[in-house]
């Protein structure tokens, strides 16, 4: 398992998490069960995890914590547990941060996988021209940055483990469904044939392209691949802005397009 600079001890069982000294949640942990989300499922009757996922939202350092609120940037944690949910992998179905308050803008996200894989699933909105779907597998160490823009879903790319990964993200966080609910889900849905991930078109769409890759660099952002992004957040306070603050950093955001861009010309060469 990746270590982060937090102290925090997982029961995997119960899909629980324990925060230990100087780390401190200030939020309940939110449990979302199997039945909760069985509209959304291609098998509302199938068998699977009671428990699919939990979340805790605001973990923090306790010397961290006035920092983070005057910066609106928030840390949480989250475990995707093991199995499947019939032939679908466990999996978020979908959402698009809301306009933040705090930055009258839409926010970003940045993941960093603990322990198993996932898949961090990204579309680009139809008002960039067509829909494109890009999904990168990360495991432990990786970090994965999501545009602002953008509808995103994280997977669990591995049915034998429980996935847990921390993110940054802002404090004023609010989602939208409606569009990912109206089309049924994202453009693609990863089904399992044994235990190999396949990437299913939804039919709601009309053909979309699909990009699968590994992490990339992410030098545009002056972040650094498999390092603890909480450890990041304490050697530059200001580092994940650009998340918070999408538009004080809008050259970044470009090359992180073009670079993305790069990875689809070039998709045989990254394809996982
Ligand atoms: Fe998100």
């Amino acid at each position: 398992m990746f270590r982060p600079t937090l102290n925090l001890s997982f029961d995997f069982e119960k899909m629980s998490m324990e925060f230990i000294n100087k780390t401190k949640c200030s939020q309940n942990t939110e449990h979302r069960s199997l039945d909760s989300i069985r509209a959304s499922l291609l098998d509302p009757k199938c068998t699977g995890p009671e428990t699919v996922y939990s979340i805790n939202m605001d973990v923090y350092q306790e010397s961290h914590l006035s920092d983070l609120q005057q910066r609106n940037q928030l840390y949480g944690v989250v475990m995707y547990a093991s199995g499947k949910l019939g032939q679908e992998a466990v999996r978020s179905q979908g959402h698009l941060h809301a306009i933040s308050p705090f930055s009258q803008t839409r926010t970003g996200e940045v993941y960093q996988i603990w322990q198993g894989e996932a898949y961090i699933c990204m579309q680009k909105s139809k008002d960039e021209g067509e829909f494109s779907f890009y999904a990168v597998l990360a495991k432990p160490g990786d970090i994965v940055v999501v545009h602002h823009d953008w509808i995103h879903a994280t997977v669990n790319a591995n049915p034998n483990q429980t996935l847990v990964f921390g993110a940054w993200c802002c404090r004023d966080y609010a989602f939208e469904y409606d569009f990912v609910r109206e089309k049924k889900g994202m453009a693609y849905y990863p089904i399992y044939n044994g235990n190999d991930i396949e990437w299913i078109q939804n039919q709601h769409y009309e053909k979309v392209d699909i990009t699968l890759s590994t992490p990339p660099s992410y030098e545009e952002f002056g972040i650094k691949q498999q390092e603890c992004i909480y450890k990041q957040y304490t050697k530059n306070q200001n580092l994940f802005e650009f998340i918070i603050n999408p538009n004080k950093h809008l050259e970044k955001w470009d090359l992180y397009k073009k670079n993305i861009t790069n990875l689809y010309l070039n998709r045989s060469l990254y394809e996982v």
